[in-house]
This record gives C-alpha cells, sequence and structure tokens, in this order.
C-alpha cells in the first residue's frame, strides 16, 4: 500500500528562517512553496531523495498547525505516506480500525489527494496519506 515516505512534516515559527537554516546546515534545497488556504498553512518543501521533509507555518490563528504550535511548540507534526489510491488507502486503514480526520480524500498541496488519520488510535503519531 505504501510506496515511498512522500513527506516528514515540521512545525516552525518562521518559515524564511527555518528555509535558510536547513540550506545552510544541510544545503537542502526549496524544490517548492505554496500557501494552503483551507488548512492555515505555509509550506516550503525541502527535497530529499525522492521523498520531502515539509517545514509548515500557521498563516492565522486558530488554525489546527497554530494551535498545534501554541501547545506544543515547534517540531515533528505528521508523516506523509505515498500510495497510488488515497481512497483505497484511507478505506484499508478505516476497516483496520484506524481514526479518520478526513472522512473522504481531498486536495493537497502540489496537486495531491490527501486524508489525515488521527494520532489516537494510530500510536500518537499524526499520518497523512498521499497520493500523487
Ligand atoms: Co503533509
Amino acid at each position: 500500500m505504501l510506496t515511498e515516505i512522500d513527506h516528514v512534516a515540521i512545525v516552525v515559527r518562521d518559515l524564511d528562517a527555518a528555509v535558510a537554516w536547513y540550506r545552510d546546515a544541510l544545503g537542502a534545497e526549496v524544490a517548492h512553496r505554496e500557501t494552503v488556504e483551507r488548512d492555515g498553512v505555509e509550506e516550503a518543501l525541502l527535497a530529499v531523495a525522492e521523498s520531502f521533509v515539509q517545514l509548515i507555518t500557521p498563516t492565522r490563528d486558530g488554525s489546527p498547525v497554530a494551535k498545534f504550535l501554541d501547545k506544543r511548540g515547534e517540531g515533528l507534526h505528521h508523516v506523509g505516506y505515498r500510495v497510488p489510491d488515497c481512497a483505497a488507502a484511507l478505506e484499508a486503514m478505516v476497516k483496520a480500525g484506524a481514526t479518520p480526520v478526513d472522512e473522504a480524500p481531498r486536495p493537497g498541496s502540489r496537486n495531491t489527494t490527501i486524508a489525515f488519520i488521527h494520532p489516537k488510535g494510530s500510536f500518537g503519531t499524526l499520518i497523512e496519506l498521499v497520493e500523487e
């Protein structure tokens, strides 16, 4: 079902500062940058082989990522797994007892189709299914 780690998402307060740090400390370059209004986040994707590190920062107060930042501070937020068919993967996970955040697949950044699975019931990790 899983074909690749699509991205590891990290919440940061200052996206430009984080992008600069990853460039200077790790030589990582921005492959894509996008504001996703629906989720209230701006993201910068840093390419690592076929996967990405996704730096995200909230664009408005009260968004889920803003609340996460207030409560838990900067750091790891979720793991995105690449799947060939998001709807099928979501259905299989729910059938296996996972708790969905999204009841049905929805648009993500980069014209992907995504669905989130709740950390409760997933050993404490927010999981994102990503179909390119
Ligand atoms: Co993500």
